[in-house]
């Protein structure tokens, strides 16, 4: 595809997202977790550091700007806007998929913006995985980028009009981006999950961080479905694992995770951080927010998410997002029959704050 029909194709992502967003709130996975309230055990919010560390950066908050745009010029602006958002607030952002500028490098501004408006904060590029390691290398470069996110979209590409359908090739594509470029490497899907399956094979693969962007938010086979003549492919919505699924469903040993996918409150960033993921991406509902009011109204939203989830954090006695972990989580749902079926022993989770009994406490106690 040209250079301008890769351009038409974002445009058409971000119309058709925002008009996912503007629904009436569907549930998804995130609404089957509840925190067992323990009345007694808050701390103080000023206690609370959101600091953590993701592939080699501190970050001051646990969520970031995940990526969307880039690519034609309405994308660019909007990249402009994400870009000041995230220097004013010091969240992290990642571009959309390069591809469209590595193969027309007068469309590079469009992206190039990212790091232009943000000298000093933490970017990162995106490539497909198909791209060569040669490419993936001119992405980092391109954004100054201090790690590359991979996509892995089988689905997206089968839906979409003008989409590949060769995927046998990915293992070994990702293997040679890793080992081509210096900085981390972050896989990640579109909103499709990655399985247990694949978080094992992404940590043989030598992957050490895994975006797990899973079913629930932004749907990528209902935005490509409508790009379709025949619409042909709806049958296909709902494919894939939630981010929920994902995390509970996570091996051992498997690359660090991060979590996106139908991420819509502060309340779902500290759902994901207590099911074990390091961070957590936002695409969909910072795009509307930055459709809706621009540069001004998405600095609100990230400067309000930063104070709820610190004050979340407060209530369920947690002074760093490591520190949920050992919060009592109870499973519900479509979530809690997916655990059924895969062997997941959800009551394990919803006493996780329990002491090591001792037989005088547990006799006290009962
Ligand atoms: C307009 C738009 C464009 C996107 N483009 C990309 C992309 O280029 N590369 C990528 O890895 N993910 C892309 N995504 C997927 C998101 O990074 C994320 O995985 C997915 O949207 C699920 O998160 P959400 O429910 O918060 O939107 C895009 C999402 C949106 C909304």
């Amino acid at each position: 595809m040209g250079a301008e029909g890769a351009g038409r194709r974002k445009d058409d992502h971000v119309r058709l997202a925002a008009a996912q967003q503007v629904e009436p709130a569907v549930r998804n996975g995130f609404d089957d977790i509840a925190f067992v309230h323990h009345a007694l055990a808050g701390t103080d919010a000023d206690r609370v550091d959101l600091g953590v560390e993701v592939a080699g950066g501190r970050w001051r908050v646990p969520f970031h700007i995940n990526a969307m745009t880039g690519g034609s010029a309405a994308t660019g602006r909007i990249n402009r806007d994400l870009a000041i958002a995230a220097r004013e607030t010091g969240v992290a952002v990642a571009s959309g998929s390069l591809s469209a500028a590595l193969d027309d490098p007068s469309l590079l501004p469009t992206f190039r913006v990212l790091r232009d408006e943000n000298p000093t904060g933490v970017v990162w590029a995106n490539v497909g995985v198909e791209r060569s390691a040669d490419d993936a290398r001119r992405a980092v470069d391109a954004l100054g980028a201090d790690a590359l996110q991979v996509h892995l979209n089988s689905v997206q590409e089968t839906v979409m009009p003008e989409g590949s359908r060769r995927f046998s090739s990915w293992p070994a594509s990702l293997e040679a981006i890793r080992s081509a470029v210096e900085v981390p490497v972050v896989v990640k899907e579109v909103g499709f999950g990655l399985s247990a399956r694949t978080l094992t094979r992404l940590h043989d693969l030598g992957i050490a961080y895994a975006d797990v962007s899973g079913r629930g938010g932004t749907d990528f086979v209902r935005i490509e479905n409508a790009r379709r003549p025949g619409g042909d492919f709806g049958y296909l919505a709902g494919w894939g694992q939630s981010a929920v699924e994902c995390l509970l469903d996570a091996p051992d040993p498997a690359p660090v995770l991060l979590a996106s996918g139908g991420v819509r409150t502060p309340l779902d960033v500290v759902r994901a951080l207590s099911l074990g993921a390091r961070a957590v991406g936002v695409s969909g509902t910072f795009l509307a927010a930055v459709l809706e009011g621009g540069v001004d109204a998405l600095v609100v939203r990230l400067r309000e998410w930063t104070t709820h989830t610190r004050a979340l954090l407060a209530v369920l006695g947690a002074e760093s997002p490591a520190a949920l972990v050992s919060t009592d989580l109870v499973i519900d749902g479509r979530t809690a029959r997916f655990c059924a079926t895969r062997d997941i022993d959800i009551t394990a989770w919803a006493r996780r704050s329990d002491a090591a009994p001792t037989p005088e406490r547990s006799r006290h106690d009962r």
